[in-house]
């Protein structure tokens, strides 16, 4: 139902439980915030629990200046330097204080592709981002954050001077509460399964981008979607093999048995993702299968450092440690996401976001391996440092800001894999943003067909599906993971595509 059955109040609200928002939490707590953290489903769920790659961090000061300049390559351009450089300097510390807080990071450090050297973290081998995930679930329990599990954002609230001040959420057991809070941050993740075909999480439907443009935030590079290069297609499910298993001297074979990497480029297997994926494409094109073999580590090398992947993949009849698997890009993440200044201010005061759900500067056109975990960390706590300054809570009238009603998923889902793949092009572009628009009635999901969260997740798939598609129309060049085939070349001058709900526009 609608009604209100409860309204609470809070010094920080926080929409999600990734790494981002657990840390985000920890941090206001120090502060003596009260924070309420809701997320959709378990609270170790989502992306950062899957995540196998590691933490990517300077290893000390004298290598801060190369992480910053590995990110800001991988970027093309487009991230902003001095978000960057802010980056790498406090990453370290932070995943310091992850070790403090009890993530039991091993003491050799893993590569992968776009480093210039092994800087990536890693716990539990290929389960960093579990070990991260339950540690920081239980210290977010000791220190007094109020969490509520599977409860799902509905709507911003909004007050009379435009201000985000709370939201509503649809808890477990039906219902709706209203929160009131002094600001909301949003740590929601990505969008990846705005794609049929994706390593992301069931949770990853771009709600945050969603609650965020419809109170009038403002959604920036929504095109750059990275695909992985190595993906095991196992039904409708996109299972990673990490990419420090390159960065372990896995290599690359096209149909035809060639190591083709090198003729790519010259970093071979550890290319930028951006590459690797591109070039896995064409050669699947050309020849055929292309496969990841490890089998020349040794089958107990392979075990004792890739345990989850092997194990997973086993259930596939796959065996890491001793067969080449077939692999394949498919989504991975998202780089574009709600737009925030280097303290993950939205363009709405009281609104926050950070993490993969933030377009924050960082990753630019190709996000560099490993570096989504550091940035949830470095920029949660910006968020809950900048949060600190806004407490007043109000009680005037307040307005939910709610948008127009979607498509079925399954329908985006088509749309953007056929149009907004791998290479994009002007006039499949236009055809599927028509064909988005004119499906809004007759493929609608209303309450008639899904509970009220899934009529919301799909209202949010269709505003993100339009959101891309309008980016990549607008993005009218070729670079980093945005390939438009009617613009192969990089335009002179980086731009970013800055949109609202209806309209995008290109801004230095
Ligand atoms: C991977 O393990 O290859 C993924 C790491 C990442 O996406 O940063």
């Amino acid at each position: 139902g609608n009604t209100l059955s409860m309204e609470k109040q809070t010094d920080l609200l926080i929409i999600g439980g990734g790494v981002a928002g657990l840390y985000a939490a920890l941090c206001a707590r120090s502060r003596g915030m009260r924070v309420v953290l809701v997320c959709k489903r378990a609270i170790t769920g989502g992306s950062t629990y899957w995540a196998q790659g590691g933490v990517a961090a300077p290893l000390a000061a004298w290598d801060e200046e190369a992480h910053a300049r590995d990110t800001l390559t991988a970027g093309r351009g487009l991230s902003d330097e001095t978000v960057v450089r802010e980056f790498v300097r406090e990453a370290h510390t932070h995943v310091n204080a992850l070790a403090r807080l009890g993530v039991p990071f091993a003491p050799n450090l893993a590569r992968e592709g776009g480093h210039g050297l092994a800087r990536i973290r890693q716990a539990g081998g290929d389960g960093t981002g579990r070990a991260i995930s339950e540690t920081l679930a239980r210290q977010v329990g000791a220190a007094g954050v109020v969490v509520w599990e599977h409860a799902f954002a509905r709507a911003l609230l909004r007050d009379d001077q435009g201000r985000v001040v709370g939201a509503d959420i649809l808890p477990k057991g039906g219902g709706v509460w209203r929160v009131r809070a002094g600001s909301v941050l949003l740590a929601t993740g990505g969008f990846g399964r705005a794609y049929p075909v994706t390593t992301a999480p069931r949770e990853a439907t771009g709600d945050g981008v969603a609650l965020a443009v419809n109170a009038g935030a403002q959604a920036r590079d929504m095109e750059f979607v990275q695909f992985h290069p190595t993906v095991v297609i196992a039904g409708s499910e996109g299972l990673l093999v990490t990419e420090a298993a390159r960065g372990a001297g896995g290599v690359l074979r096209n149909a035809h048995g060639h190591r083709f990497m090198t003729a790519y480029d010259p970093h071979g297997e550890l290319a930028p993702r951006d590459v690797v994926a591109r070039s896995i494409h064409s050669e699947r094109r050309r020849t055929g299968n292309v496969t990841l073999d490890l089998s020349h580590l040794g089958a107990a090398e392979v075990r004792s450092r890739f345990p989850n992947v092997h194990a997973r993949l086993l259930r596939e009849g796959l065996d890491l440690a001793r067969d080449p698997v077939p692999v394949q890009p498919a989504v991975h993440y998202t780089m574009g996401g709600v737009r925030t200044d280097a303290w993950a201010r939205t363009t709405v005061p009281g609104l926050y976001a950070a993490g993969e759900v933030a377009s924050c500067g960082l990753h630019g056109a190709n996000r560099l391996a490993s570096n989504s975990l550091s940035e949830g960390l470095v920029f949660g706590a910006r968020a809950a440092a900048a949060a600190a300054e806004e407490l007043s809570i109000g009680s005037g009238r307040v307005e939910a800001c709610t948008g127009a009603a979607g498509v079925v998923p399954e329908l985006v889902r088509d749309i953007l894999a056929r149009a907004a793949g791998l290479e994009r092009e002007a006039g499949h572009l236009h055809a599927a943003l028509g064909e988005l628009e004119s499906a809004r009635p007759s493929r609608a999901l209303s309450v008639q067909h899904g509970d009220d969260r899934a009529v919301h997740e799909a209202a949010n798939l269709t505003l993100i599906g339009a959101l891309v598609l309008r980016g990549a129309l607008a993005r009218e060049e070729s670079r980093g993971a945005h390939l438009r085939l009617d613009f192969p070349g990089i335009g002179e001058y980086p731009y970013h595509v800055v949109q609202d709900g209806t309209r995008a526009w290109r801004e230095p």
